[in-house]
């Protein structure tokens, strides 16, 4: 619930603008007060007289607003609230954000400020993917702002991709997860998920069988011991953790790169079963069916996403923490394997077929650090995930301990 919190909600000029009238709604129904603020491309999507009377509250947009001034100062405006709200948050808001621009009420609120402040992007899928905005985007969260979505999907110009506004219920969700405290509050963590998928031509690709079970269980336990968590998956037929950052990738080069744009974080979780190989050069049609069979697929290695966190020089995380699938030798592979990878502590499970593990309900792990080997229970992939983010929250007590 949010009672007694107080979310300054700035509605910029994008078409998403109409979908902020429902999440005031939610926002109060939640039990929020909300302090409603329009630039003025945004009165060209919604009027200020439907936000005010679902806001309860007279809306703000003028910079230099003598009867405000008189009531409340534009400074103290921002102060007051627990959380500014950015929904949609357009490509120019996120440029002037990055810049430190001051030039409306918008703006001039979110630069006069030390409130937190969480926006929801929403622009053409060309616009999202432009290097400046993906440039503007590194900055904001390099200040500690935090982004949720853009969702992918069909735009309003007709294009798909991502670029939409998350739907109010998932921002919704944000907002509570931003003000659930917990051990892990102030931790941002990465976790990666699911099967990637490597296309053979427009119809086909080669996947496994990787349900995301495991990386959605992991998600949302650390979501609900207050981690900031974003959350990287392939396609997955597991349901989405609530309250995390959520991106989807379909390849494991994309995974990747949305890997690389994550980062920096304090703990990342390497759960996905990346595809090893890809296809090297997918067909740009259906491939047909030949007289005298297929022909050979060739194939090169995809880059091994965990390994090239672990080891990194800058940016490496405080906790990378990987998982291993074998169906043979489980401890002795994965004890090699963590060294090979560079990873603190390595999750290995016998995804043999005999196990039901690999797309199942139950995990049952052999936890390998530096320190030692720990066999855990054979348990479900909820209670598996519990007892790795006990661990997590012990190990970062320990380290806060050990620094302070
Ligand atoms: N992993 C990764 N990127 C890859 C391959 C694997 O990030 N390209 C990560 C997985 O998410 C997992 C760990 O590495 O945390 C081990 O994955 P696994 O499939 O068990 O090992 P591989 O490196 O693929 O080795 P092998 O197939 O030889 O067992």
């Amino acid at each position: 619930m949010l009672s007694s919190k107080r979310i300054l909600l700035i509605i910029t000029g994008g078409i998403a603008a109409y979908k902020s009238l429902d999440l005031i709604r939610k926002l109060r129904a939640a039990g929020a007060a909300v302090t409603p603020v329009l630039t003025d491309s945004a009165k060209e999507f919604v009027t200020p007289l439907s936000v005010a009377a679902l806001a309860g509250e007279k809306v703000h947009s003028e910079l230099f607003d003598l009867t405000s001034e008189a009531e409340m100062g534009h400074i103290e405006l921002s102060r007051s609230a627990d959380l500014i709200l950015v929904a949609p948050a357009t490509a120019d808001m996120m440029a002037k954000m990055a810049q430190g621009s001051a030039d409306d009420l918008a703006s001039t609120l979110i630069l006069a400020t030390d409130t937190p402040v969480l926006i929801a992007p929403s622009m053409n899928v060309r616009m999202w993917e432009h290097s400046a905005t993906q440039r503007n985007l590194r900055q904001l969260q390099a200040d500690g702002v935090k982004i949720f979505g853009p969702d992918a999907g069909d735009m309003a110009c007709g294009e798909f991709g991502p670029g939409r506004m998350s739907e109010p219920v998932d921002i919704l969700t944000a907002v509570q997860m931003h003000f659930t405290r917990g051990p892990l509050t102030g931790q941002r963590v990465l976790v990666t998920s699911g099967p990637t998928h490597e296309p053979i031509d427009p119809v086909r690709y080669i996947a496994n069988r990787s349900s995301g079970r495991q990386g959605s269980a992991i998600a949302q336990a650390l979501v609900n011991q207050g981690a900031e968590v974003v959350f990287i998956s392939g396609p997955a037929a597991a349901d989405p953790p609530l309250g995390a950052q959520i991106k989807r990738v379909e390849t494991a080069l994309e995974m990747a790169q949305a890997v690389e744009q994550a980062l920096p974080c304090n703990i990342a979780i390497f759960v996905a079963a990346v595809a090893d190989y890809r296809v090297e050069l997918p067909g740009a049609e259906k491939i047909k069916k030949q007289a005298g069979g297929l022909s050979t697929l060739s194939f090169v290695e995809n880059p091994d996403i965990l390994a090239s966190v672990a080891q990194r020089r800058d940016n490496r995380p405080d906790l990378v923490i990987g998982f291993a699938a074998e169906t043979e030798a489980l401890e002795k592979n994965a004890q090699a394997k963590r060294m090979r990878k560079g990873c603190d502590w390595l999750l290995a499970n016998d995804v043999s077929a005999k196990t039901g593990i690999m797309g199942g309900d139950e995990n049952a792990i052999l936890c390998i650090e530096q320190a030692g080997v720990d066999q855990w229970p054979r348990a479900s992939k909820a209670q598996v995930a519990e007892r790795l983010v006990q661990k997590i929250i012990d190990h970062v007590e320990k380290a806060s301990t050990a620094h302070g």
